[in-house]
């Protein structure tokens, strides 16, 4: 049975799995790649997936839409989209892109409410390479409060809309995080989240006692946490985690894999269940490219969650190991 997690003041009841829409594999042209990311996004609302995640900016946006527009129970669905400003050069946030991206996203995902926004402030003023790492949490930390205030006024023009539910704080990084999650604004951190990235663990009692929520994504860290791609030998040729830059994630993931080894069931259904164990994670976005993939989580949700001990045994084993930049998994 999937559970459901309250978000937005308990406004919202969230599946504890969510669909990611990043790697939705439709060829315009090809219909049969259409009609499969149909019975994948059908399947994961018939086992009760309510929570669609996506972005505007990704290249499967425009499929995301159409497959939405389509789906006869959409009405049902909650969405988590993301909202940048201040972008890496920005010097202000801008309640502006805030408002339009909202409205755009209301339009193209036929929906009536965004669930969830996912605030990004990448700035100000702060280059990419410094806003994925601690390098930019003084600048970023510094304009958070005064970011924080004009983010809560236009959020609450847009709740009392009823445009959107909460918003959430991207923090890319946990130093950030520490200090959104003071911010009343804040209702949830939105944070990659897997048993190869447990940096949030350390956060998650702290957000369970202010009554927030950690949303997380790519539980199986990009598919390297699966059956089909551990260990690294079993890869298919030409797949990109062959490349040089996953070396250390598998070496990382060489390391964690013993403590999970006595659970029952694949390293696909562990780690998605290892991602919903801790009960302050709402949900977590999963790209599911097929029924099958579906298939696998919906069984993983049935399975419950592990042994609380695990998470923190994670996160004790991966705090040991050589830090590892999240540049490494852009692309
Ligand atoms: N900046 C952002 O806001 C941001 C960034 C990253 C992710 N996200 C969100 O998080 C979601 C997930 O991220 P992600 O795709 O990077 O990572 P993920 O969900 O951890 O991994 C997804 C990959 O795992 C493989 N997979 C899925 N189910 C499987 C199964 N049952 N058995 C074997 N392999 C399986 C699939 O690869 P194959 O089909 O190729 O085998 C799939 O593409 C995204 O869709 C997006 O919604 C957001």
């Amino acid at each position: 049975m999937m559970e459901y997690a309250e978000l937005a003041d308990g406004e919202i009841s969230a599946s504890r799995l969510s669909f990611g829409t990043m790697r939705l594999d439709v060829d315009p042209e090809d219909a049969a790649t259409w009609n499969e990311a149909e019975r994948a996004l059908h399947a994961a609302i018939e086992g009760g997936v309510n929570v669609v995640h996506s972005n505007s900016s990704w290249p499967t946006y425009p499929a995301t839409c159409g497959l939405l527009a389509k789906h006869p129970r959409r009405g049902e669905l909650h969405h988590i989209i993301k909202v940048e400003s201040p972008d890496y050069d920005d010097a202000h946030f801008e309640p502006k892109v805030f408002r339009e991206q909202v409205e755009n996203a209301l339009r193209s995902l036929s929906t009536e409410r965004i669930a969830v926004v996912q605030h990004l402030q990448r700035g100000p003023h702060c280059p990419k390479e410094m806003a994925y790492s601690a390098a930019g949490d003084p600048r970023r930390i510094a304009a958070l409060p005064e970011i924080a205030e004009q983010v809560q006024e236009v959020a609450t023009e847009l709740k009392a809309a009823g445009k959107i539910g909460e918003v959430a704080t991207f923090p890319h990084t946990v130093g950030f995080a520490r200090s959104a999650i003071e911010e009343d604004v804040y209702g949830s951190v939105v944070h990659f989240y897997s048993i190869l990235e447990p940096e949030m663990v350390p956060l998650l009692d702290d957000l369970a006692a202010r009554g927030k929520s950690l949303i997380g994504l790519r539980p199986l860290t990009q598919g390297m946490t699966t059956d089909s791609r551990f260990p690294r030998q079993s890869i298919e040729p030409g797949d990109k985690r062959l490349s040089d830059r996953y070396a250390r994630w598998y070496e990382r993931l060489a390391a964690v894999a013993p403590l999970l080894a006595d659970q029952d069931g694949s390293l696909t259904s562990v780690a998605l269940r290892w991602a919903v164990t801790h009960p302050a994670v709402a949900t977590v976005a999963v790209s599911m490219n097929n029924v099958s993939q579906v298939e696998d989580a919906l069984a993983a949700m049935d399975a419950g969650p592990l042994d609380r001990s695990l998470v923190t045994a994670v996160h004790a084993k991966v705090a040991e190991l050589p830090p590892l930049g999240k540049e490494t998994l852009f692309g």
